[in-house]
C-alpha cells in the first residue's frame, strides 16, 4: 500500500500565489506518489471565526481551491474535518499524553501571551482552550491516518514536533500503535516575497492573489517593489522581486534567458512586470473559471466532500479501532 501524506488548508480565504507556490503546489504534486489526503480543518478556525456563514464560506472556498488548482477527487481524498467525528476522539484520547508544559511552550500560544504582557492585560486574557489545545486537535488530524508525511510551512514545524512528541508519549506506553509522521517542508520556495519584498502573506497586505479578477491581479503586480536601476544596467536577479515570482512560473529556458538579460543589463521592470502578468493569466485563468464555477455550484462541492470524508473514515476507523484497544476503553 502507498505511504500516507497529508496536508490541512485553513479556511482563511482565497489564496495567494505565495500559497500556492509554498504549499499548495507541492501538496498537489504528493499525489504522484502517496496517498494523499486533503483537508479543511473548520473546526481549528472556530478558535477564531465566530461567524457562521464566514465559517461554512470560507471552508468552501478553501475546498473549492484545491479541486480547482488540479486535485482529483477520484486519487486524493478532499474532506471537511468536520465530517469525521474520529478526529474529535483522537484528539481526546491524545490530551491526555500531552503535558500543559508542551503545549505552553507553543509559539502560536506564546505569542498571544506575549501580545498580552505587552499591552499590560493579563496573560492568558482572552485565550479560550481551544486556542491553547489547538496542536493536540492538530496532531489528531494527522495521527488518525497513519501519516507519514506532512508537506507544511516552516510556521508549523513546531506543531509536527508536538505532534511526534505526543505520538512517541502514547507508544511508549502501548507500544507501536501510532506511525511517526515527518514534516515535509521545501526550502527553496519557503519563502516567497510579496510585492513589498517581505514575504507574502495576508497580514502584510502585499499579495497578489491567484483567483482575483485580472484586474485586481494586475494592480498588485504594477505595484511590486524595485529598485531604480534603468534598463541597460546590470541587475542581481536573485535581488528582484519580480523575478522572484517569475522564476518558479516560467519554464527553465526562460528563467535562463531571463537571468542572463539581467545580469548583462538590457532589462526594463515595467515590461518584466507586464510578462509576469501575463505568465500569471497563462496559469491561472482556466484554474479561476472552475474555481469560480464550484463556488457558484456548492452542491457539487458538498456532495465531492461528503464522499471524500466516507473514504477517509474508511480509513480513520481501524486506526480508531487500534488506539481503543490500546487504551482499555469499549471496543
Ligand atoms: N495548523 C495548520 C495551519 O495553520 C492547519 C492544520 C490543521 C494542519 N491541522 C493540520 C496542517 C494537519 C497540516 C496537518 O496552516
Amino acid at each position: 500500500m502507498k505511504q500516507i501524506a497529508l496536508t490541512g488548508l485553513k479556511p482563511s480565504g482565497s489564496p495567494h500565489i505565495g500559497n500556492y507556490l509554498g504549499m499548495l503546489k507541492p501538496s498537489l504534486e504528493l499525489a504522484e506518489k502517496f496517498q494523499a489526503l486533503y483537508f479543511i480543518p473548520d473546526y481549528h478556525a472556530l478558535t477564531t471565526v465566530r461567524d457562521r456563514k464566514q465559517l461554512a464560506d470560507l471552508t468552501y472556498q478553501a475546498a473549492a481551491t484545491w479541486l480547482a488548482l488540479g486535485l482529483n477527487p477520484d486519487e486524493g481524498v478532499i474532506y471537511r474535518q468536520s465530517d469525521i467525528p474520529e478526529v474529535f476522539e483522537l484528539a481526546w484520547a491524545l490530551s491526555c499524553f500531552t503535558t500543559k508544559g508542551l503545549l505552553n511552550r507553543s509559539h502560536a500560544y506564546k505569542a498571544i501571551v506575549d501580545d498580552n504582557i505587552a499591552a499590560g492585560r493579563e496573560e492568558d486574557k482572552n485565550i479560550n482552550v481551544g486556542l491553547f489545545t489547538y496542536p493536540v486537535l492538530m496532531a489528531a488530524d494527522i495521527l488518525l491516518f497513519g501519516t507519514h508525511f506532512v508537506p507544511v510551512g516552516l510556521d508549523q514545524q513546531q506543531h509536527l514536533e508536538i505532534t511526534r512528541d505526543v505520538a512517541l508519549t502514547f507508544n511508549k506506553n502501548y507500544g507501536d500503535v501510532l506511525t511517526i509522521p515527518e514534516a515535509v517542508i521545501r526550502k527553496e520556495v519557503m519563502t516567497i516575497p510579496g510585492i513589498d519584498g517581505r514575504k507574502m502573506s495576508k497580514s502584510y497586505n502585499n499579495v497578489i492573489p491567484i483567483f482575483a479578477p485580472p484586474d485586481q491581479v494586475l494592480k498588485p503586480v504594477k505595484r511590486i517593489v524595485t529598485d531604480s536601476k534603468r534598463p541597460e544596467e546590470p541587475k542581481d536577479p536573485d535581488e528582484c522581486n519580480i523575478f522572484a515570482i517569475y522564476r518558479h512560473l516560467a519554464d527553465v529556458d526562460a528563467v535562463d534567458a531571463k537571468r542572463k538579460l539581467y545580469l548583462e543589463g538590457g532589462l526594463a521592470y515595467g515590461p518584466m512586470k507586464e510578462e509576469l502578468f501575463a505568465l500569471l493569466e497563462a496559469t491561472f485563468s482556466d484554474k479561476r473559471d472552475r474555481y469560480n464555477a464550484l463556488m457558484e455550484n456548492l452542491d457539487e462541492l458538498d456532495k465531492i466532500l461528503e464522499k471524500g470524508a466516507e473514504k477517509a473514515r474508511d480509513i480513520a476507523r481501524p486506526i480508531l479501532a487500534k488506539v481503543r484497544k490500546a487504551v482499555g476503553v469499549s471496543l
